[in-house]
């Protein structure tokens, strides 16, 4: 097979085969396929795109290409959940208890965040002693004894991906949506889920700014999943503003708590019920999605989902006492409030720049090297729809920088105020 051949029959539209797709990804793995022509392989997929088929070809020829984790030893029917990313999105923390106390075996894979904040293994490690350097025999071990265990990200999953990625970042082929759902959908199948929650953002601080972007995606990653033999199903979810209140790492485990103690903010509790619904179904916990939702209730409002996750810190090395006392996370220096300059309406809440006023505080990485400040981030006082008043706190700074001029200012710049009412955003699309 050449490879020429392959870029020329993709490039006039045709359907390639398994073998065609396989070819390429080891070749490109392997450095057999150089870069250039890997470059005009990607941008006649961008222009032609690819049927589903041929998608779940590509995904699973990347999921093969390095580690797979083997969760066949874990009892039950395995379920991941994957969020297409946002600001402020501590769903993964409340959501593993969650499901994992109403029976369903949680066995995660997460990585760590390179953007505004942190990722799900920055936020668990803002729990002193927290580790995610545990064996693949514990992990699955943990996952057996406690339904629930978190690990680090292999260093060796999907190098066809991470090769891939960095060639679509400088030949301008990453918004192709059959690239994208594939990638995703490698990590999840190299990862070893049975089935799989997609959670796919909509709106200024997503990937996807538009609900017609968004809702392709998710029906391209639906596609390939059920095409390659996983349940899976998808939500669209708002990310045209922070999810919840709180955006930092210790911050956003303190919120993780309050969510399963009951005491969470609305969009981040309710989203976590609708993903968390569709867990449960998906792995055969529930017949209907009333009758999910209500275990999720119960399972949150009878402590046990706070307990568990209590358990998961103590199994993996942490203290489990922040369930309890949430004091116990490391605690910014200061506290600085941010004012409303007018009265009226919040009607916008820029997520993407509350990102960055996050970051510069510290709670986000700039480069692969920096390093984190668990302590810092920022709480908002206010969400679209709220009325507020001139001099009134539309969000309170947590930071060990007495001088946080520039994440004041970006706050007030993105932090849009009207004189009409405004609605607030729903929460959840129709696919
Ligand atoms: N996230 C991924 O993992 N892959 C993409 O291609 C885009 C976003
Ligand atoms: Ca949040």
């Amino acid at each position: 097979m050449r490879m020429v051949d392959v870029i020329q029959k993709k490039r006039d539209g045709e359907e390639l085969t398994k073998e065609e797709i396989e070819f390429f990804v080891n070749g490109y793995t392997d450095g057999s396929i150089p870069d250039y022509q890997a470059s005009a392989f990607l941008m006649a997929i961008y222009f032609q795109k690819m049927t589903t088929e041929e998608q779940g070809y590509l995904t699973l020829a990347m999921a093969e290409s390095g580690d797979q984790i083997d969760l066949s030893a874990i009892e039950g029917v395995k379920v991941d959940k994957h969020s297409t990313g946002g600001v402020g999105d501590t769903t993964t923390l409340i959501l593993a208890p969650l499901v994992a106390a109403c029976g369903v075996p949680v066995a995660k894979m997460s990585g760590r965040g390179l953007g505004h904040t942190g990722g799900t293994l920055d936020k668990l490690e803002a729990i002193e002693g927290f580790h995610v350097e545990i064996s693949t025999e514990q992990f699955i071990e943990q996952v057996n004894d406690l339904k629930i265990a978190v690990i680090g990200q292999s260093g060796n999953l999907t190098p066809a991906d991470k090769k891939l990625y960095a060639l679509r970042d400088v030949t301008a082929t990453v918004d192709s949506i059959p690239l994208i759902a594939s990638s995703i959908m490698s990590k999840k199948l190299a990862a070893g889920a049975d089935a799989i929650v997609l959670d796919v953002k909509t709106g200024a601080g997503a990937f996807m700014k538009t609900l017609e972007d968004s809702k392709q995606l998710a029906d391209a990653m639906v596609a390939i999943g059920n095409e390659v033999g996983r349940n899976t199903s998808a939500v669209i979810s708002d990310m045209s503003q922070p999810l919840g209140l709180a955006i930092g790492n210790a911050l956003e485990v303190k919120e993780a708590i309050e969510t399963l103690q009951g005491n969470g903010p609305e969009d981040l509790t309710e989203l976590c019920l609708v993903l968390g619904s569709k867990m449960l179904l998906a792995a055969n916990k529930a017949e209907t999605e009333e009758d999910a939702r209500s275990q999720l209730q119960s399972v949150m409002e009878n402590g046990e989902a706070l307990n568990l996750f209590g358990e998961l810190i103590r199994a993996q090395g942490g203290n489990p006492e922040v369930i309890k006392n949430p004091e116990l996370l490391p605690q910014a220096e200061y506290q600085i409030e941010v004012p409303a300059k007018t009265s009226g309406y919040v009607s916008e809440i820029d997520a993407d720049e509350v990102g960055v006023a996050a970051m510069l505080l510290g709670a986000g990485r700039a480069t692969k090297e920096d390093v984190i400040d668990l302590a810092v981030g920022i709480v908002l006082q206010k969400k679209i729809g709220d009325s507020v008043k001139e001099g009134e706190t539309l969000a309170i700074l947590h930071t060990n920088k007495k001088n946080a001029e520039d994440s004041i200012k970006l706050l007030q710049d993105h932090i849009s105020i009207t004189k009409e009412k405004i609605q607030t955003p729903s929460l959840i699309h129709t696919l």
